[in-house]
């Protein structure tokens, strides 16, 4: 059976834990395959609501297995924290296992984010410093320090010991910091490393042979789309590799590219951003931006704010011409679309079809971050709803002004809409088709 991953489509934040529990009752494996605990997935189900940063959002079916891939960032003492917070809460985590090929957040990479973050001044990234943009880059320059060194005591202090008087110099030198003492590093992640022990595993084989025995794996991308290295709004973006895009997949849990069949695009009803760089839907202040911004005319606690940093989010109308570029750079076969009830209050919504540059009209965002920045949107405007939608469940139960609306972002992104979330709350969703087969 084939794999199916889940992305975001936007800047992030579309609501994709949401999606990943809904689908992954199908699956009998849910992983992560790339970036750290920089993401942050909400999910609302009958337990509560719980924040995840690296968990992958299967872990409330007990009888699936969740893998953190080896294409993911690993700050053990946040992995740790998650793990224990959601045991007190009575989820089981049983299940869980750690590639042994991840690479881990060291102490330095979260003092060198937020360092280089001032350092860079007016080319400041608005990261969300965590340490995952530098882990990543060691990862990519061959510095980095892995699970499995970990596991082996010895290796993981020879390891440790060269690292940190490469590190300490560059502290030192490039940034003018104190240095870090490596027996107190050596001491914290010898604990780290007892507790993480029973999780760790082989888990590119063991997704292999779920993939050969037929079953049915579920990827959960994080970030969106428009955060991916390559793709994305460089240099605004985020470091993962690899990929956060469909592609990226892959690679992030050692499967080959044939293994995936399906990507769900998650999209926003709207557009949000955290962090720096383009956004040409942006609505920079007034009323709307308050509306989309604190959620008005939908469920209540729907409020625009990140769940890692808690910094308010921007916000903006749904940009097609983003949304369009991005379902074709993953190959998406099917939409999901979030929040359509924070849009309910809108006396006429706006949906951005192309841009004006230099008096241009364009269909593409430019390359250059002068470029981008200078697009302006060319809008289309359709008219609002007016009514609460929170407690629709069947399409044709939405007024027709939102099956219109619906009908135009589907012909904007190029494939299906199959899914609409109306609330945050697990039910509060219309799926018109069920991407395992069956029609709804
Ligand atoms: P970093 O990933 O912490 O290096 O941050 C790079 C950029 O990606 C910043 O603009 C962050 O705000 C953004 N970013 C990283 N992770 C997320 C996420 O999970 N949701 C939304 N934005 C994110
Ligand atoms: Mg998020």
């Amino acid at each position: 059976m084939p794999a199916v991953v889940v992305i975001g489509g936007q800047w992030g934040d579309e609501g994709k834990g949401r999606v990943v529990d809904f689908h992954s009752r199908y699956c009998s494996v849910i992983a992560r395959y790339s970036a750290g605990n920089n993401a942050g997935h909400t999910v609302i189900n009958e337990r509560g609501k719980f924040a995840l940063h690296l968990v992958p959002a299967g872990i409330f079916a007990a009888d699936k297995t969740c893998v953190i891939g080896n294409g993911v960032v690993i700050d053990p003492e946040k992995l740790l924290t998650e793990i224990g917070m959601l045991s007190e809460r009575g989820v089981s985590t049983a299940k869980l296992l750690i590639s042994q090929h991840a690479h881990m957040i060291m102490p330095w990479h979260r003092i060198i984010d937020k360092a280089d973050e001032a350092m860079r001044g007016a080319l400041a990234i608005g990261t969300t410093g965590t340490g995952t943009g530098p882990a990543f880059h060691d990862k990519v320059g061959r510095l980095g320090i892995r699970v499995a060194d970990l596991m082996d005591a010895e290796s993981f202090a020879y390891k440790l010991k060269h690292t940190l008087e490469y590190k300490n110099r560059v502290l030192a030198g490039m940034y003018g910091l104190d240095p870090l003492n490596y027996e107190d590093i050596l001491e914290e992640y010898t604990e780290y490393a007892e507790k993480l022990r029973p999780f760790v595993a082989d888990t590119m084989s063991f997704v292999q042979e779920a993939d050969a025995r037929g079953e049915m794996i579920l990827l959960e991308g994080a970030q969106g789309s428009l955060l991916d290295l390559d793709s994305g709004t460089y240099p605004y973006v985020t470091s993962s590799v690899p990929a956060s895009v469909a592609a990226g997949g892959a690679i992030g849990i050692g499967l080959g590219p044939t293994a995936i069949e399906r990507v769900v695009g998650v999209y926003k009803a709207y557009q949000t951003r955290v962090g720096n760089g383009c956004m040409p839907t942006e609505i920079l202040d007034g009323p709307d931006m308050e509306m989309l911004r604190e959620g008005v005319g939908g469920a209540a606690g729907t409020a625009e704010y990140g769940t890692t940093t808690g910094r308010a989010r921007r916000v903006g109308w749904f940009d097609g011409v983003l949304a369009r570029y991005t379902a074709r750079l993953n190959g998406v076969t099917s939409v999901a679309l979030t929040r359509l009830d924070s849009l309910s209050a809108f006396d006429s919504i706006k949906i951005c079809v192309a841009y004006e540059v230099d008096d241009k009209r364009v269909a593409t965002l430019p390359a250059t971050t002068r470029d981008a920045e200078r697009a302006r949107p060319i809008y289309e405007e359709l008219p609002g709803w007016k009514k609460d939608v929170t407690g629709v469940r069947a399409l044709g139960d939405l007024p027709t002004e939102a099956r219109q609306y619906i009908r135009r972002i589907e012909q904007i992104v190029g494939a299906p809409v199959d899914m609409i979330s109306v609330g945050p709350e697990r039910h509060q969703a219309i799926v018109t088709r069920d991407i395992f087969g069956a029609s709804i």
